[in-house]
């Protein structure tokens, strides 16, 4: 009985990191994604408040920065963050990506901290790392500050592309294009939003981002959706967002399920089996009780004749 349940266990322990042994090849971060920068600074209070979140969501599988106690999971096991080698290789946009997106037994918070969570993390991380202060300058890119920051969108309804555009107005009066900037484009459906911005939505140095809608995703009749677009992380340039109904779907014609013969139909569109076997009984019943009226009219005429 022991046995069963060990092999039993066993089994499933297998069957839970197959999925991971998959994708196990190593992380494939996008290079604008490395050049994100940590927009809040390393003052004691930010690392302070980036250890309890770092204690509260990740130190039971990395364990202690720098202590090498990591939980030994299979087939990768997590990273000490607080390795000189891994600081030294990741930059903090690089972190960042990693930790929204998760990989094998890592879980991805893109959902589960929010924004200023996960660089208060990284600013706590960074602060066991030695040489920051030279690494941090070769990622940086320099957006030049600016007002007026405005977003635009382009539809490609033949290719089935859309493209952002985000610009803002510098102190001599120039617009510019804002560059490394991540946007989100998200589908809206029934229960929440399609993230369908796929690997590398961030803007390049005109400010410009296109992605590749995706070719079998049902719109309505027209084939039309409504999308949101808008900067992931409104920590930069505050909440920038827009709607819009595109015509990038495939058209689809929406059954209703009232409409086709089951249990929940209505009664012409009821169940065949369910239509004969209520006929039927109804039908059989009734009859049983006509046999026996009949034969209770006969009972008077019996009796007469056996006089
Ligand atoms: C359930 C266990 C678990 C938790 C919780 C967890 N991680 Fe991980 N993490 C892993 C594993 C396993 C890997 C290695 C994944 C791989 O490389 O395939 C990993 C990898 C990483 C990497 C990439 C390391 C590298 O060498 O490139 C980063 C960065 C990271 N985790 C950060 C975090 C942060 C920050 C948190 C908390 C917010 C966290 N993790 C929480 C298990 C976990």
């Amino acid at each position: 009985m022991k046995n069963t349940i060990k092999n039993i266990a066993a089994l499933f322990l297998i069957f839970i990191f197959s999925g991971s042994l998959a994708n196990a090849q190593g992380w494939s971060v996008p290079s604008s994604a490395k050049k994100k920068q940590n927009p809040y600074e390393a003052t004691a209070k930010n690392i302070s408040s980036g250890k309890k979140i770092y204690n509260l969501n990740c130190k039971s599988c990395h364990g202690d920065p720098t202590m090498a106690n990591m939980l030994p999971l299979a087939p990768v096991a997590p990273t000490d963050l607080g390795s000189q080698n891994f600081l030294v290789q990741s930059s903090d946009g690089e972190i960042y990506y990693k930790v929204n997106k998760g990989q094998g037994a890592m879980p991805t918070f893109e959902k589960t901290l929010s924004d200023e969570d996960k660089w208060m993390v990284i600013t706590f991380l960074r602060s066991f790392d030695k040489n920051k202060k030279e690494r941090q300058q070769v990622a940086e890119i320099k957006n030049p500050e600016v007002t007026d920051v405005k977003l635009e969108l382009k539809v490609n309804e033949a290719e089935k592309n859309m493209s952002a555009k985000l610009s803002g107005v510098t102190k001599t009066g120039k617009r510019v294009g804002l560059q490394g900037i991540e946007m989100s484009f998200l589908v809206k459906r029934s229960f929440g939003f399609l993230d369908v911005s796929g690997e590398d939505p961030y803007t390049n140095e005109k400010g410009d981002v296109q992605i590749q809608f995706p070719k079998d995703l049902p719109g309505d009749r027209e084939g039309q959706v409504n999308m949101l677009v808008k900067v992931t992380d409104d920590a930069f340039y505050g909440k920038l967002e827009e709607a819009r109904v595109v015509t990038l779907g495939v058209p689809t014609d929406p059954v209703n399920p009232l409409d086709e013969r089951a249990m929940w139909g209505t009664r012409a569109n009821a169940p065949i089996w369910i239509i004969v076997t209520f006929v039927g009984g109804v039908v059989g019943i009734w009859s049983v009780i006509f046999l026996v009226l009949f034969q209770m009219i006969k009972l008077p005429k019996l009796a007469s004749k056996q006089d």
